[in-house]
């Protein structure tokens, strides 16, 4: 009798306690990342930008919080100029300035971060956000869109950039992809996150 007694209390309290477990485990991953709407390469004028769609997938299979880098001077929508001010900010270093801040930043240990390619490069306003915040400890998982470098040498980049982190296999997909095709970008994301084993 007293053995029933225990295994019912047990499953009771298993029964309580697992949903708090399933809410918490999700509140410690952060989706971070730049995107630009407007006029871009091979999709037209957008009004959602190819990664901000790639990362609001991975934020719902992760059920992450999201927090997008909008810069504070916004870009131009003509795509012709956004590669001439990408090419200045490359050549100056710049460190443009982008809106807002994480809250509780602590409590996060692993943080997504998103960017399409620029010139071969993460764009600079990403290297902005990475000069904000300690990221000792923290895992990080980068994710990006292009339309033929794939990740170029962004990898690596992030790596060496951010050298307390352990930086996991990051994803690239294509822009347009990204753009037109949700089905298709979320299978890969799930293939890609599934293959990383995190604790979703
Ligand atoms: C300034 C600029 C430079 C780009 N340079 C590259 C590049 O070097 N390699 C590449 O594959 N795509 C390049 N692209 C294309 C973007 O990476 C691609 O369209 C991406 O999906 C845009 O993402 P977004 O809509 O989130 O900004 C460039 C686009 C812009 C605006």
């Amino acid at each position: 009798m007293k053995k029933l007694i225990s295994l019912l209390l047990t499953a009771m309290l298993l029964c309580t306690a697992l949903p708090v477990f399933a809410e918490e485990a999700h509140a410690h991953v952060l989706v971070v990342y730049f995107s630009h709407a407007g006029e871009n390469y091979n999709v037209g004028v957008i009004e959602e930008g190819n990664t901000a769609k790639m990362g609001k997938i991975i934020a719902e299979q992760m059920n992450a919080d999201i927090f997008e880098l909008v810069p504070v001077v916004p870009y131009s929508n003509v795509y012709d100029e956004v590669l001439d001010q990408a090419t200045e900010e490359q050549r100056t270093n710049a460190r443009p300035e982008y809106e807002g801040e994480i809250e509780n930043w602590d409590q996060y240990d692993t943080v997504f971060i998103g960017f399409p390619i620029w010139w071969g490069e993460i764009p600079n306003i990403v290297y902005t956000f990475m000069d904000s915040y300690d990221f000792t400890g923290k895992t990080v998982i980068p994710f990006n869109t292009h339309e033929g470098s794939g990740q170029a040498h962004s990898q690596r980049d992030i790596s060496d950039y951010l050298p307390a982190a352990t930086v996991l296999k990051g994803l690239a997909i294509r822009g347009s992809k990204a753009q037109n095709d949700a089905e298709e970008t979320a299978k890969n994301v799930s293939n890609w996150l599934n293959g990383l084993n995190l604790n979703k």
